[in-house]
């Protein structure tokens, strides 16, 4: 078992890895059931592939699933008020604690509803995709997403532990794992690129299922996560900001494709577009961004736009991108590998350019 600890919220939290961690929930869990009783809530996906693992695991704790559609239609107004209607119904009280049993999706919304319910009660996080286990389920950061942008509303409420089994990625899609991945050699990319040489090295064997290579990359991520959430728990100093390396492209690709990119998928594509830009604008040497981007597509996810986008809609879905601020864009960039940068007033002709450029195979 290894025990990270998050220096972040009223306190810190641990951050428990291992194989096999559910058969240990009962334990691990007790500090947070309150009458024998925790309320999970789930979607029908994870319930239906490990919630039988879960309830074994918790023994003589009377487990109360709130199961939900999967999917991120489920981070919505809707799914939020009938979630908490539900909490509601169940007589949940202020000092429960909500299990968050799921992906991003789920962390993201129950940890949104906990937030709020009764102005605040604590939660746990159990993450069960990859990318929940390297990136979401650490830092606090929970939201849902409107018709106008993703994760628009939403609270900083850090759990009060988080309980990573590798063994649950077991049942989890392939595409899902590759996507999941990209958030792992994010670290690498913006500020490690010992690591990064490491998931060149490695990664192959990771996406296989080498226990050891799982293990440590989950590892190597949660605490590159802690120690960035740490310094700067708000986001409000630029250090957190680098952990969007790619995303405000990979948002505004998502949206473009109607949700059709995986979230993993478009911050690969963001990321391999970020370093391309970034060599374009004499920032960073055309060799790092070709080293970036033949990772990447290695491990199976996107690097080049579908010809069919539209540089102007992807440009005006950029500027509406929360993390935009008056004036130019505002973009992670890169100097080279493990070099990101927070890149104030970004020339949005010089990503027009680019950008009509990378959509015509340029
Ligand atoms: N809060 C943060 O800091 C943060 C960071 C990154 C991403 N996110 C958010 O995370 C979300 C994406 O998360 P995600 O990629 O985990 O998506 P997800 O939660 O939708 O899960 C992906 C799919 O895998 C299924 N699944 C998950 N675990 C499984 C398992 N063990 N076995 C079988 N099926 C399983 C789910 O049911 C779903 O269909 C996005 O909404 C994104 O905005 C939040």
């Amino acid at each position: 078992l290894i025990t990270i600890e998050v220096a972040a919220g009223a306190r810190p939290y641990p951050v428990w890895i291992g194989r096999d961690l559910l058969g240990q929930a009962g334990a691990l869990l007790a500090p947070f059931a309150r009458a024998g009783r925790l309320v999970i809530v789930t979607d029908e996906n994870v319930w239906a592939a490990q919630g039988e693992r879960l309830v074994a695991g918790l023994g003589s704790f009377r487990a109360e699933p709130i199961i939900l559609p999967p999917g991120e239609a489920s981070k919505s107004w809707p799914a939020l008020e009938q979630l908490i209607d539900r909490l509601a119904a169940l007589g949940v009280e202020r000092t429960d604690h909500l299990v968050a049993f799921g992906g991003g999706m789920i962390g993201d919304l129950a940890g949104f509803a906990a937030a709020m319910f009764k102005r605040g009660c604590p939660y746990v996080q159990l993450p069960t995709s990859l990318l929940a286990q390297v990136d979401s389920s650490v830092g606090g950061k929970t939201a849902i997403n409107t018709a106008t942008a993703k994760n628009l509303v939403g609270a900083f409420h850090q759990p009060a532990a988080v309980l990573i089994d590798t063994a649950v990625l077991g049942t989890l899609p392939a595409c899902e794992l590759h996507a999941g991945y990209a958030e792992i050699v994010k670290y690498g990319l913006i500020g490690d690129p010992a690591f990064f040489a490491w998931c060149e090295a490695m990664g192959e064997r990771l996406l296989a299922g080498d226990e050891a290579a799982r293990l440590h990359a989950i590892e190597t991520s949660i605490r590159a996560k802690a120690a960035i959430v740490a310094a700067d728990e708000r986001d409000t100093e630029g250090r957190r900001a680098l952990l969007n390396f790619g995303h405000t492209f990979g948002h505004a690709l998502e949206l473009e494709s109607g949700y059709a990119l995986l979230h993993g998928e478009a911050v690969a594509l963001g990321m391999a577009l970020a370093f391309r830009f970034s060599a374009r604008l004499g920032l960073c040497p055309p060799a790092a961004a070709d080293r970036a981007t033949a990772h990447l597509a290695a491990s199976g996810l996107p690097t080049t736009l579908p010809s069919d986008c539209a540089p102007e809609r992807l440009l005006a879905h950029m500027g509406h991108d929360k993390k935009a601020a008056g004036g130019g864009l505002t973009l992670i960039l890169t100097r080279g590998i493990g070099q990101a940068f927070l890149a104030r007033d970004v020339s949005e002709q010089h990503l027009l350019t680019f950008l009509t450029a990378e959509a015509a195979g340029r």
